[in-house]
């Protein structure tokens, strides 16, 4: 991408999520995207994706189980550039969860998730996601300004078996810049002291989205 495509993005992102939005005007923003979504963000400008999928890969090979049986829930999942990259890696059994359903709408076409869930994540119980559903939450780009909030960690949390994994790819600088992340890795680090999962992962990794460094956390729930 040359340098005036990667500005005019930058700022259409910035414009898009400005301080303040919240959560049914994001939703309105993906829903009036998602037709340039695919074309803004793709393999070459956005690699979260894919961090996501190879931080998954290695802990669920780590943990000796079936890439093809394991259910995996999507947070986040947009159109579904994470599912294309676990589908790559022997992933079958994915779901998407977005409020956004312009964006579930292309993920339909992908042809790689079994169940779409047209919800936000909320530090509320997720309708129709019961307790312990799912071998594996992974989340890109999922977290953002007016995007999951920091109490539905507790929700990943809640929807994910023992021992099952929790991965969160998103950019490293909107720890400093997104209204209420300031307490994300307090928030994480509590979770830990009341033993709900432990941190196997927190790498900060070059080129996440737009050349902006990412940050991966995995977490094993207890
Ligand atoms: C930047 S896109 C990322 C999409 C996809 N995971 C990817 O990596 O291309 C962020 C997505 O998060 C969704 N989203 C925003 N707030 C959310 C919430 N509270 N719970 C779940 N998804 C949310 C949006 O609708 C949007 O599709």
């Amino acid at each position: 991408m040359d340098a005036k495509t990667k500005e005019a993005a930058l700022a259409n992102n910035a414009r898009q999520f400005r301080k303040g939005i919240v959560p049914d005007e994001v939703r309105e923003c993906y829903d009036n995207y998602a037709g340039r979504y695919d074309k803004d963000l793709n393999p070459e400008s956005y690699l979260g994706p894919k961090m996501a999928a190879e931080a998954l890969t290695s802990y669920v090979e780590r943990s000796g189980w079936s890439k093809g049986k394991i259910r995996v829930l999507d947070v986040g999942a947009g159109t579904g550039f994470v599912a294309i990259q676990l589908a790559n890696r022997g992933f079958k059994r994915m779901d998407a969860l977005d409020p956004s359903e312009g964006m579930l709408e292309k993920a339909k076409t992908r042809g790689v998730y079994e169940n779409f869930i047209q919800e936000f994540l909320t530090p509320d119980p997720t309708p129709g996601i019961a307790n312990d559903t799912y071998d594996a939450v992974v989340s890109s780009g999922g977290m953002g300004e007016g995007h999951i909030p920091c109490g539905a960690l507790r929700e990943m949390v809640r929807v994910v078996k023992p021992g099952g994994l929790v991965v969160i790819a998103m950019r490293e600088e909107y720890l400093r810049c997104t209204s209420g992340y300031e307490n994300l890795e307090p928030t994480m680090a509590a979770m830990e002291n009341e033993e709900l999962w432990e941190r196997l992962e927190r790498s900060v990794l070059p080129g996440y989205c737009y050349h902006k460094d990412g940050l991966v956390y995995v977490f094993r729930k207890k």
